[in-house]
């Protein structure tokens, strides 16, 4: 059964700075949710309901979020504000919130690692990364568990991108096998250099893990950019037999830098009954005149 998933939320934000000088970047919002809360609630929605925050100096606001808030409570009850209310409440019973340090940032390898005593040897877990936000209420992340408990290999999920994007992310060489949409992952390469990619299918970031993975880490070696990889670690794994890689069938939304963070905003808000409808009609009325982009600010 996994149960248990590492969030690694120790990274600085340096592509949003200065915004996250002082507000973590898991907590920007997407229309009125921190990102992270997306993350927590695919965990919850796909029966992973014990969350670990890989964290770091300046970030505990996150923890925060997911905590009791009782003078807010307070204020909203004395008010008889019952919807706000409930939402705030909500959030502090949603997942078990757990947080260790990473201390030093040594890579997403090294961030993974910091579970190691919250899982141990024989525990088995997923891994969600806060820039990858997928469709929210979909079971994929279900599905890589069942990948995952069926075959007890690392699984990982892929996704297709134009040859010149791949150089930005991990990337795979897969066979396929007699299950539509999952893959035997026979290799592995983090960011590999334009010309080298050897597919165009890339590593989108969510991962199930065995607890054995804790093992290969510690004895991976820095790799990319003086880090300590991931997907070094799942390569090591690969080796010996191949690992599963399932391909995503749900729309992912990238809010890792600034422009995608803004798609991913307009795309949520657009499918919200609250906002949704007004929003479109603004942007067709907007766009359709010749957009007045010099008149904002600054
Ligand atoms: C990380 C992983 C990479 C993966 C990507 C997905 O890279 O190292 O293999 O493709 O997430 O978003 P990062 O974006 O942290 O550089």
């Amino acid at each position: 059964m996994v149960r248990t998933a590492v969030l690694p939320v120790a990274g600085l934000g340096t592509r949003f700075l200065p915004v996250t000088k002082s507000v973590p970047k898991e907590l920007l919002p997407v229309v009125d949710r921190p990102s992270i809360q997306y993350i927590v609630e695919e965990c919850v929605d796909n029966g992973v309901d014990d969350v670990l925050f890989v964290t770091a100096t300046g970030k505990s606001a996150m923890e925060d979020h997911f905590d009791r808030r009782l003078d807010l409570e307070t204020a909203l009850a004395d008010k008889g504000k019952d919807a706000e209310l409930a939402l705030v409440r909500d959030l502090a019973e949603l997942a078990t919130v757990h947080s260790v340090r990473q201390g030093e940032a040594l890579g997403l390898g090294h961030a993974i690692l910091q579970g190691a005593q919250h899982i141990g040897p024989d525990g088995s877990f997923a891994v969600l990364l806060g820039d990858d936000l997928l469709e929210p209420g979909c079971d994929f992340l279900a599905r890589m568990i069942e990948a995952h408990e069926r075959t007890g290999r690392p699984v990982i999920a892929l996704m297709e991108v134009p040859q010149d994007q791949v150089h930005l992310y991990g990337a795979a060489e897969v066979e396929p096998t007699d299950r539509d949409g999952e893959f035997r992952v026979t290799s592995m390469v983090e960011k590999p250099p334009p010309g080298e990619e050897p597919s165009n299918l890339i590593m989108v970031g969510r991962y199930v893990l065995p607890g054995s993975i804790f093992e290969v880490l510690r004895s991976t070696p820095p790799g990319r950019g003086g880090e300590i990889q991931i997907t070094d670690a799942l390569q090591t794994c690969a080796q010996e037999e191949p690992i599963i890689g399932l391909k995503l069938d749900v729309p992912r939304y990238d809010t890792g830098d600034k422009l995608g963070y803004l798609k991913a905003n307009l795309q949520f808000a657009a499918v919200r009954e609250d906002v949704g409808p007004e929003l479109l009609a603004w942007l067709r009325e907007w766009l359709g005149e010749d957009a007045a982009v010099g008149a904002g600010p600054r």
